[in-house]
This record gives structure tokens, C-alpha cells and sequence, in this order.
């Protein structure tokens, strides 16, 4: 190992043997990541480097001393220039000059050094490769929705007008839980006359399902269908749903911890009661074709895969799931008890619809643009698929309502459902399964499309509270 009088001293012999064969090929540089797994546990302070002679053996054939690069680089400037000849100068030994730039890249201690002969060597070239228009600007024509080359890190132009009108309006709608008054719910929830138990019923199961439903619609959102869908503007998009998810799994949490729930009987539901576990499964099978790290879209069969994800939760966990529970917590609210939770929930329900209503405009774009994958079979399929949704979250009506409660009861809620997957199926371009359902609910709609500003249960909004918390002991 050399020490630093020896770089000092040894550095005019290194720079007068590397720059000549630098001139000859000077793009042949190698990348840090080359560099770092030479360095043999070469720790910053230079205190445990390897012996020289080691890496020499197993060194890349160039015959190029990165260390030097920004001597002879002809856009460098004068600073770069000075700084890239000390990096030399401390860079080269006399044993190592003659073997392997690696070897000589392995004597730079000095972190400083490093980091600039890294930056020296970075070459901009390997990431644009990877896109057929790398070295064109992008034409909004060759925008898509899936299998795109085109550059996904440019926003604009848009092709998707509606994505980029979406994300808008997510940001217009901001909310926190943290900004809802929980105080009369608390009141309610402790008092043992407060609530029956069927109501009781009806608000430990809402939270739930939630409370992890929310978290596999994330996952699924940034481990599956993020990295599959290649269009700029509806990831942009997909991170603001990815966010919101993330402020209604903490709305829950909320609500639990507001109440004094039992946060392992909650948040374990999704594995422990039936009706529960059920929509929970139906949801982490339609995720696992596609969070598979080996699976690529660009075949008519993965591009089904995808579109298989979507419409499981798109269509039914975030279109089909959530409605009992919605409708029942709503209804709670409108009968002027649990205000607070049935806030939360009538924030996150205008926020599910629009999600919803994206991953609709999703699905029947990716269609347009791909029609062969539209076929007789694969439409039959996605029938299936909001069937059996219908029939997890009728099943689950059941559960939650063995008897009727705040004026609906699981025949009411039954027929809502049927009523929601005609509009899935009809969405989606498909034939309706439930001809003449009626919606028994029609208050629900008007709830989705309120503003928040305009509060539906005349609770009040208290002030915001950045990284706070309220006190209901
Ligand atoms: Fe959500
Ligand atoms: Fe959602």
C-alpha cells in the first residue's frame, strides 16, 4: 500500500505514461460501480485497502487509467483540469501503471479525489440507450400507454390530457385526517349506550377491512402497476393516488387510535375474519402476476396480465369492495353518529371515485390502443372478475348486517351492489349482468360529488395541524 508521499511523489511519472493512451480512446471509461467493486474494501480514509498487486490479476483489459480522464478531456475546464491531474498525480503507483486501471483507481484514498475521477468517468450515454427516440425530442404521438420506448421522464407534451386534469384535481382535493374533529365520536363510542351493537359491528369491520385494504391497493400501485404503465402523465398521476392511499391507511389509523380500539384485532382482521380475509385474498391474487420482478409486459398475454391487475383493482377492490362499508359509515353519519369517522370516510370516498374513475380511463385506453387484446374470451373473464367481487361484497353486506341496521339491511345493500357492478361492467364496455337494478342508495352519489368545503355532516373542520395530533384523553 502506498502511502500519500508516495502518490506525491510518483505523480509526474504517472501522468506522462497514462495521457497518451488516454488521447488514443478517451470514451473508454470505466463506471463507478467498475471502480467500487475493485476496491476491495479500500475504506475512505484509505486505512484498509488491499494490497495493490491483487486486483492487477483480475483487472479489465483497457489499458485506460480512469484517474486521468480529465487531463485530456477536451471539454474540461482549467479547474477540472487542475483537479484531474492531482487525481492522477495521487492515483498512480509504479506498480500499478503498467498492470490495470483498476488497480490504479483502487489507490485514490482521498474521498474527495474519488468522487471526482467518479464524476469524470460517468458516461451519460448507457440510460438513453435504453430508449428507441434516446436522441430524438419526444413527439407526443409516440406517447403510450403501455410498452412506450419513448423518454417516460418527459412530462410534456401531453397525450393524456385527462391524467394531467386528474392529478390536478387530486392536489385541489388535499386533505388530512388530522383536520377532522373526532371529539364527539369518542364520546359516543365510549359511552356504553352510545351505539348498538350492530353499529358497533359495522364500524370495527369498516376498519377493518380498511385499514389494510388501503395498504394493498399501494403496494400494488408503486410494486405492480407503476412500473408497467410507461406514460409520464399518468404516473404522475399514480404517485398522487399512491400518496392519497397513504392518507387514508393514516385515516384509519387514526380512527383507531382515536378510539381506543384494539389495534391488533383491527389491523389483523384482513387474516382473521372470513368475509374479511376473503376480498382480501381476491385482491393479493390479482397482484402477484405482475409484482413478479421478472414479469415484462410487451406480449399479448402479459398485456392481459396487466390489464387483469386493473380490473382487480380498479374495477373491483377500490369499484366493488369498498361500497358496503362506505354506504354503511356514511349512512352512520347521516343519522348524526361516528361524524367524525364518516367524515374521513366522505373524504377518502370522493377521492376512490376519482382513483376509480382513472383506472377506468386507464383500462379503456390501453384498450383503444391495443384492441387484439380485447377478445371474446378475455371480456368474459373481466365479466367473471366483477362477478365474483359482487359476490365477496355481498357476502361481506351479510356479515356485517345479520340484521337490519340504520335503515338498510343486506337485501338493500345486495341489490347496490348488483346496481355498482352493471356500472363497472358498463364502464369497462361490457354487457350489464343485473338488468332492472335499481340504486336504493341514491344519497351516495350525492356524497361523492360534494366539496369538502361545503361539510355534509356540519362538523367542524378544525385548524390544520402540521405533524400534530389531537388530545382526546
Ligand atoms: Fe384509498
Ligand atoms: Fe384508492
Amino acid at each position: 500500500m502506498l502511502s500519500w508521499d508516495d502518490y506525491q511523489d510518483e505523480a509526474p511519472i504517472a501522468k506522462t505514461r497514462i495521457a497518451p493512451a488516454l488521447a488514443e480512446s478517451p470514451a473508454a471509461y470505466r463506471p463507478y460501480d467498475d471502480l467500487a467493486d475493485s476496491d476491495n474494501g479500500a475504506d475512505s480514509d484509505g486505512a484498509t485497502a488491499a494490497p495493490a498487486a491483487e486486483p492487477a490479476a483480475t483487472a479489465a483489459p483497457e489499458p485506460v487509467a480512469p484517474a486521468a480522464v480529465p487531463a485530456v478531456d477536451p471539454n474540461a475546464g482549467a479547474a477540472n483540469t487542475a483537479a484531474a491531474n492531482e487525481t492522477a498525480a495521487k492515483a498512480a503507483a509504479p506498480e500499478t501503471v503498467t498492470s490495470a486501471p483498476a488497480a490504479a483507481a483502487q489507490q485514490i484514498t482521498d474521498p474527495v479525489a474519488r468522487a471526482k475521477q467518479a464524476v469524470a468517468a460517468l458516461d451519460a450515454t448507457p440510460g438513453l440507450e435504453e430508449l428507441e427516440m434516446g436522441a430524438a425530442r419526444i413527439q407526443v404521438d409516440e406517447k403510450r400507454m403501455i410498452n412506450c420506448r419513448a423518454d417516460v421522464n418527459q412530462l410534456v407534451p401531453f397525450k393524456y390530457d385527462w391524467a394531467w386534469q386528474k392529478y390536478l384535481d387530486g392536489c385541489a382535493n388535499h386533505w388530512m385526517p388530522q383536520e377532522v374533529n373526532m371529539n364527539a365520536d369518542i364520546a359516543l363510542w365510549k359511552n356504553p349506550e352510545g351505539l348498538s351493537d350492530d353499529e358497533r359491528r359495522i364500524v370495527t369491520r369498516s376498519l377493518g377491512y380498511f385499514s389494510t385494504a388501503d395498504s394493498l391497493v399501494a403496494n400494488n400501485l408503486i410494486l405492480a402497476i407503476y412500473r408497467h404503465i410507461t406514460n409520464p402523465e399518468a404516473r404522475q398521476y399514480l404517485l398522487r393516488q399512491a400518496f392519497e392511499e397513504a392518507i387514508h391507511t393514516h385515516a384509519y389509523q387514526y380512527c383507531v387510535e382515536s378510539l381506543g380500539m384494539d389495534e391488533g384485532q383491527i389491523f389483523n382482521m384482513y387474516r382473521e375474519i372470513p368475509s374479511v380475509a376473503k376480498k382480501a385474498a381476491w385482491s393479493i391474487n390479482h397482484t402477484q402476476g405482475i409484482s413478479d420482478p421478472t414479469f415484462k409486459t410487451g406480449t399479448p398475454e402479459a398485456d392481459q396480465e396487466l390489464l387483469r391487475n386493473l380490473v382487480g383493482f380498479y374495477c373491483v377492490t377500490e369499484g366493488i369492495f369498498f361500497y358496503c362499508g362506505f354506504t354503511q359509515i356514511l349512512s352512520m353519519g347521516r343519522r348524526n353518529k361516528m361524524t367524525g369517522v364518516a367524515e374521513q370516510f366522505q373524504y377518502i370516498l370522493r377521492d376512490e371515485s376519482m382513483h376509480l374513475n382513472f383506472g377506468i380511463d386507464v383500462i379503456n385506453q390501453i384498450k383503444l390502443e391495443n384492441p387484439h387484446l380485447w377478445t371474446p374470451e378475455f371480456k368474459q373473464e373481466v365479466t367473471q372478475m366483477i362477478l365474483e367481487g359482487t359476490e365477496l361484497e355481498i357476502a361481506y353486506a351479510r356479515d356485517t348486517m345479520p340484521r337490519g341496521v340504520l335503515g338498510m339491511n343486506a337485501a338493500m345493500m345486495a341489490e347496490y351492489l348488483q346496481f355498482i357492478a352493471n356500472r363497472r361492467l358498463a364502464q369497462v364496455g361490457l354487457a350489464e349482468q343485473f338488468p332492472g337494478v335499481q340504486n336504493p342508495f341514491p344519497w351516495m352519489s350525492e356524497i361523492m360529488d360534494l366539496r369538502k368545503e361545503k361539510n355534509f355532516f356540519e362538523t367542524r373542520v378544525i385548524e390544520y395541524q402540521t405533524g400534530g395530533a389531537l388530545s382526546w384523553d
